[in-house]
This record gives C-alpha cells, sequence and structure tokens, in this order.
C-alpha cells in the first residue's frame, strides 16, 4: 500500500520550515504529495529523493520561506492548498496559487477567513475560490477559532499560520478531525495542548514561534487507499487479502469500524507504533454483509471512504444509511452526486437527501454494467472498478487518470490480486 497522503503532505511541509535535514521514509509519491513538495522547492526548502525511497528535506526554519517566482500550481490537491495557505499567510511574502478544474471549483474560505484574523490578505475568485493571491502578514496575530465545519485542513492551515506567530494561536474543533498536524509539530519539538472541549471536542493550542527542528519521519501505509483492496477482498466471494502496516489512527478508522458492524471478517494483527502512529496488518476476508446505519458524528473518521463504503453497502443484505454527508460535496467532485449517479447508472437503488445517502444492498452482486463519470475524482475512479470486481457485468470508469493523485501503482496492484481491468474503447 502507498504511504500516508495526508501524512506525506504534513512531513514535507514541517520539513521545510525546521532547521536541519528531515529523512522521510514511505512518502506518498502521489501526483498531490509530488505538488506540496514542488511547491515547498519553490519557497527554498531542498528536497530531494535520494535511493531506496528515502526523501530528504533541508528546511529553511520557521519564518524563513521565501517569495516564490512564479504561482504555485497545486494541481488537484486541497490538502496542498488549504496547508500552504495557512503556511504563507504569516510569511512576509506574496503568494499566487492555482490549481486543476476541480481545485478552482473548491471552496477556500473557510481557511481565507481565520487567515485573514491573524492579518494576511487574500484576492481571491468570486466565492473565495482559485486562483487566489496571499500577501503574508507583517505582524501576525494569534486568534482562537472556533471550526464552522469538522475539517482537518482548516485546522491545519490554522495552525501552520500559527507557527510563525507570536503567542497562543488556539483551534477549537467541536468533532475531533485528523490528528497528524497536531502529533507531527510535537514530533519537531513545537509545544502543542490538547484539551477536551464541550462532549466530544478537542481546544487545541500551539505555542507560535517554535524552533522545529528537523527529525526523521516514517510515513505509515494510507488507510484510504487501503479501503479498496479491503472492501474488493470482502465482496469478491473467496477472497482473502493481507494489507500490513495499515494507518489504524482512530480518528481516520470510521470505515473499519463500520464494516464490522457489517459484518465484515476483518482482523488487526500484529499492532504496533510507527513514525508516532498507530499500525497493524489489516486481514479481510469475504463474506455476507448486512446494512447498518451509520451516524453523523463518524463522518469526519471516515470522510474519504464513504464512495468505497456505498460499493460494500451495494453488495450487502438490507439498506445502509450513511448521514452527515454535507462535506462529500466540497471534495475533488460533489461526491455525494457522484456516488449516488454511479450506482444508479449500475442498477443500485439509492435515495439521496441533503446530507445523507440510503443505499439499498442488492444481497449479493449488483448488477453493474454502468459507465460511471468521475468528474476529476481519484476515489470515485477507484469505488466504482471495485464495484466491477463484484458486479455481474463489468463498470467503466470515463477517467482513471486522476487515480495518480493518491495511489500510483494501483491497476497493478489490483491486476496481481486478481482484478482484470482493461482500457475500455473511447464510448
Ligand atoms: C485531509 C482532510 C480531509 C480529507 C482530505 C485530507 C487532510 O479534508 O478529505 O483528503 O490531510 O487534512 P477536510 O479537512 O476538508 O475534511
Amino acid at each position: 500500500m502507498p504511504g500516508d497522503k495526508s501524512i506525506s503532505h504534513r512531513a514535507l511541509m514541517f520539513g521545510a520550515v525546521a532547521v536541519g535535514r528531515t529523512r522521510i521514509t514511505g512518502l506518498l509519491t502521489g501526483e498531490d504529495v509530488l505538488r506540496t513538495a514542488a511547491a515547498c522547492r519553490a519557497m527554498g526548502a531542498a528536497i530531494s529523493e535520494g535511493g531506496a525511497g528515502e526523501w530528504t528535506v533541508d528546511g529553511v526554519g520557521v519564518g524563513g520561506l521565501a517569495e516564490p517566482d512564479q504561482v504555485l500550481d497545486l494541481g488537484n490537491s486541497g490538502t496542498s492548498t488549504r496547508l500552504l495557505l495557512g503556511l504563507v499567510a504569516t510569511h512576509d511574502i506574496t503568494t499566487f496559487f492555482t490549481g486543476d478544474a476541480s481545485l478552482t471549483r473548491r471552496p477556500m474560505a473557510r481557511v481565507t477567513e481565520p487567515l485573514t484574523q491573524m492579518g494576511a490578505r487574500f484576492v481571491a475568485r468570486s466565492g473565495g475560490r482559485l486562483p487566489i493571491a496571499v500577501t503574508g502578514a507583517r505582524e501576525p496575530l494569534p486568534i482562537e477559532y472556533r471550526l464552522p465545519v469538522a475539517s482537518a485542513q482548516v485546522k491545519s492551515a490554522v495552525l501552520l499560520a500559527g507557527l510563525n506567530t507570536p503567542g497562543h494561536t488556539i483551534v477549537i474543533e467541536p468533532e475531533p478531525t485528523r490528528d497528524h498536524s497536531e502529533t507531527m509539530l510535537r514530533h519537531f519539538g513545537a509545544a502543542v495542548t490538547v484539551e477536551p472541549y464541550e462532549n466530544r471536542g478537542r481546544r487545541i493550542a500551539l505555542t507560535g514561534q517554535p524552533e522545529l527542528v528537523a527529525r526523521d519521519v516514517a510515513v505509515p501505509r494510507d488507510p484510504s487507499s487501503a479501503a479498496f483492496p479491503l472492501v474488493a477482498a470482502l465482496i469478491v466471494p473467496g477472497s482473502r487479502v493481507m494489507l500490513p502496516g495499515i494507518g489504524i489512527n482512530p480518528l481516520r478508522s470510521g470505515l473499519l469500524k463500520t464494516l464490522q458492524e457489517m459484518g465484515a471478517d476483518i482482523a488487526l494483527e500484529n499492532r504496533r507504533e510507527e513514525g508516532g502512529e498507530p499500525v497493524a496488518d489489516v486481514v479481510a476476508k469475504a463474506g455476507t454483509l448486512e446494512g447498518v446505519t451509520v451516524p453523523p458524528e463518524r463522518a469526519p473518521s471516515m470522510i474519504d471512504e464513504f464512495p468505497i463504503l456505498a460499493v460494500a453497502a451495494s453488495c450487502a443484505r438490507g439498506r445502509t444509511v450513511m448521514q452527515g454527508l454535507a462535506e462529500l460535496k466540497v471534495k475533488e467532485s460533489n461526491r455525494l452526486a457522484a456516488i449516488a449517479r454511479g450506482l444508479e447508472v449500475n442498477g443500485v437503488r439509492l435515495e439521496m437527501g441533503e446530507d445523507s445517502l440510503m443505499v439499498e444492498g442488492c444481497d449479493g452482486p449488483p448488477p453493474g454494467g454502468g459507465r460511471v463519470a468521475t468528474h476529476m475524482d481519484h476515489r470515485i475512479a477507484m469505488s466504482f472498478l471495485v464495484m466491477g470486481l463484484a458486479a455481474r457485468r463489468a463498470v467503466t470508469v470515463d477517467d482513471g487518470s486522476f487515480i495518480d493523485t493518491s495511489f500510483p501503482g494501483f491497476v497493478d496492484l489490483m491486476t496481481k490480486l486478481g482484478a482484470k481491468i482493461a482500457r475500455a474503447a473511447p464510448a
């Protein structure tokens, strides 16, 4: 399995503003992460790929980023864009950001709003969308910011801006989201405290202007990528797949929990820690699945996994209800609509709500035979290819090229597991 995308972005960014040489093993070399590497290079960090998958980053120190000569093109990557907007917001430089047709449709006001409070100035297209120009604050102000949406990207943007800000930058998250930034900031020597907030939330405080010290980072394997062969193993009769060294951070493992509630035969073996994150070897065996209701508060811990859960649900017995899906509408595509349409063209019955989805399971193989519009979204492409492995008729996706943003080698790996994935004749 490839390295974790979220952790790979962060390892490069924190390495870029640390003092000294950071060595990274297991870095994801998908296009999204390569965009982050290119942007950090353009701002003065020296980043190179050594032998045996080891990467090195020679950082410039907190506050040391240089103004890039050219526009930063972040391709398809929302994580690169939002986190880097945070990083440059408290540097006294002017930076221009753009991206592809998917990224330039996505909302950025969710980060420019708190970063403006910290003193940065933005010029964005209508709706706060890319392209965006940002002039960072000369004298940044620390803020206490309560997240209006459950988003680790927004939390991380504010924390990254807080690095070059005197005093304490505080983020309150009413719903907990992935905590890789907090964990890695500590690893690089920053003072970060996390306290409980109200029922389920957290209050995160970062002490500004630390000297970040270069560290070694071992990137665990991505649970969001592992989700595809995992669900394939569950829904293709006779399968057994072992996925070694997969991240099982509780703020990322909502899919595992949901599949187990559905009756999936999944075992977590050899639990251990790698790079400060919990990992395990995940063993999945095919069997029957039952429909379940996924509560809305679980959504942040599986936000990228709803497309593949919908595929599992289409093979299950009974209905699966997913709630709290509003954020799916602003991912690489409108994922809620893309999932619904993909199920529909493959003969699966469903009901889509404003922020919910009900999938009527087929109690076995779904009909298939559809051609799925992927809308530049890697996870829609991979999910429906996995559906094709179980469906009665082949499933076609209109564009597989975006798979490389997060999971280079997906087709080869699935082929080794026995999948038959072929290039279709043009429609
Ligand atoms: C990510 C956070 C999530 C997720 C994305 C990666 C991160 O986005 O969907 O793939 O690395 O922080 P949101 O923060 O917008 O929910």
